[in-house]
């Protein structure tokens, strides 16, 4: 098992009391592609099961099926199938009891591992589905985005949406491995890649100069050729292993000590102050990297602003994230929005800022708790000016989250959002836009009832 727990109990004056410890131990395997016949380990792991249950992404499915049965059969280990729908709006209860369903129809036995595949949705749902099926069951990792690969999978944390709500319901709950191979990043759509990049981007500036160096050098060429696995493309895969290993294993040095979340003061919270309420804010919901990139590029501002970072700092940010294709600001990116979103993120940091900024030099980070609201608004004031005059009409690419990463057709989702199904304007609905995202983000308590009558209203940050 992943995890395990152990206590004993001490007579106190007044009663009993119950003290112990949870031990965790999980394996992250480097295995390239994790498919291939030539590769037996995670094979070796199903023999004793005589079988493996394989939980999929409905997309990911589409593409890999067909090898993934092919190494099975080779080991003569049968399969049971379990495709489920991706996209936000399928991050619910019901494809949940679908995985139960699934478990209880083919009797998974206690111990024995289920084979979750594919992105951080997933990976997510069903990693919950484990977390709770017999109060705690086995699972193994094989995330298929950028996201899923230095991000979600690195993490023990799953769950799943409570109507309006995001990430409402869910556990720690580490897999038994996880299995990384940059290899799936071949077929991934490079909105996607560019999207899982704002991450890398994010843990290097304020982590790892090495990684932020690399990227500076070959981010654009990385996102445009999937981190080396287009064709033509192999000189990239040197660079882009020693970006993926620094990437994950700063990532799970700055967390392990803080499985919990206990601890505020968190590097990996850079870029994610303003950006869970800016994400959910336009009517179509920006994605995940766009919306973290614009609040880093907000804080470089600030960081410079206040003497923390030199122009030529600045500027190879801004450079690096434009020449990749990520926001650097957008128009529902307002004083309202930060001021809403700061004193939304301060509930769930304990009353406190922790601002995360780079300082002095990229791979090094400070954290501020002392910005005044005039101070925001006057750095929003500089970085729209600066953003105006040195990138004149630029715009993220593939800004908005698509039908891959909602679970239904945008347009559709549109209409039953706003009664009208024509995709006109991206800016917020109302003055209600930003509160109502802030909510959602799970930053600020539901005043009143949350309701699921909008449907799939729901596409925030992780
Ligand atoms: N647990 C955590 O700590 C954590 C961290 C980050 C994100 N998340 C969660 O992860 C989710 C987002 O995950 P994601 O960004 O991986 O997106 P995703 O799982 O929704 O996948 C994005 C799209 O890519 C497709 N896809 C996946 N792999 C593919 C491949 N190899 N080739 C072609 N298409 C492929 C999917 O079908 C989907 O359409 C969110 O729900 C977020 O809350 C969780
Ligand atoms: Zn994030």
């Amino acid at each position: 098992m992943a995890s395990d727990l152990t206590a004993e109990v001490q007579q106190t004056p007044t009663g009993m009391r119950v003290i112990g410890a949870e031990k965790l131990d999980y394996r992250f395997h480097y295995v390239s592609p994790v498919f291939d016949v030539s590769h037996a380990k995670l094979a070796e792991t199903y023999k004793p099961w005589k079988r493996v249950l394989i939980v999929i992404d409905q997309n990911v499915a589409g593409i890999y099926k067909e090898t993934i049965d092919k190494y099975f059969s080779h080991y003569s280990i049968p399969v049971a199938w379990k495709i489920i729908k991706g996209g936000e709006i399928n991050k619910n209860m019901d494809t949940f009891n679908e995985i139960v369903d699934f478990m209880d129809a083919e009797g998974l036995i206690r111990k024995e591992p289920v084979l979750v595949v594919g992105g951080g949705l997933v990976t997510d749902v069903a990693g919950y589905a484990c977390a709770s099926y017999r109060r705690s069951s086995n699972f193994i990792r094989v995330p298929t985005t950028l996201i899923g690969l230095i991000d979600a999978s690195v993490s023990i944390k799953v769950g799943l949406n409570h109507k309006k709500l995001k990430n409402r319901l869910g556990a720690y709950h580490a897999p038994q491995d996880t299995y990384l191979d940059f290899s799936f990043l071949k077929t991934l759509p490079i909105g996607q890649v560019r999207n899982g990049t704002a991450e890398l981007i994010k843990i290097s500036t304020c982590a790892d100069k090495r990684v932020w160096d690399l990227l500076v050098k070959h981010g654009k060429d990385l996102v445009e050729n999937a981190y080396g696995h287009k064709e033509g493309a192999e000189h990239l895969l040197g660079p882009a292993e020693e970006i993926e290993k620094r990437g994950i294993d700063v990532m799970l040095k700055l967390e392990t000590p803080n499985l919990h979340e206990l601890g505020l003061d968190r590097v990996i919270a850079f870029g994610h102050s303003w950006s869970p309420t800016l994400e959910l804010t336009p009517k179509v919901p920006l994605r995940h990297g766009h919306a973290i990139n614009i609040d880093m590029a907000y804080s470089i501002t600030l960081g410079h602003k206040r003497g923390m970072l030199s122009d030529a700092q600045r500027d190879e940010y801004f450079n690096l994230v434009t020449s990749i294709g990520l926001s650097i600001d957008h128009e529902c990116f307002d004083e309202d929005l930060i001021i809403v979103a700061t004193q939304a993120i301060k509930k769930t940091r304990d009353g406190k800022q922790r601002f995360v900024v780079p300082e002095g030099e990229f791979g090094k980070c400070t954290f501020l708790n002392d910005v005044s609201d005039e101070e925001l608004k006057e750095t929003l004031k500089i970085h729209k000016e600066f953003v105006k005059k040195q990138y004149p009409g630029y715009e993220g690419k593939e800004a908005y989250v698509d039908a891959g990463d909602l679970g239904e057709d945008v347009n559709s989702y549109l209409a039953q959002k706003n009664g009208n199904g024509a995709a006109e304007s991206q800016k917020k609905v109302n003055g209600q836009g930003v509160k109502q995202a802030a909510i959602a983000a799970g930053a600020i308590p539901v005043n009143g009832k949350v309701t699921d009558s909008e449907s799939g209203a729901i596409k925030v940050a992780a």
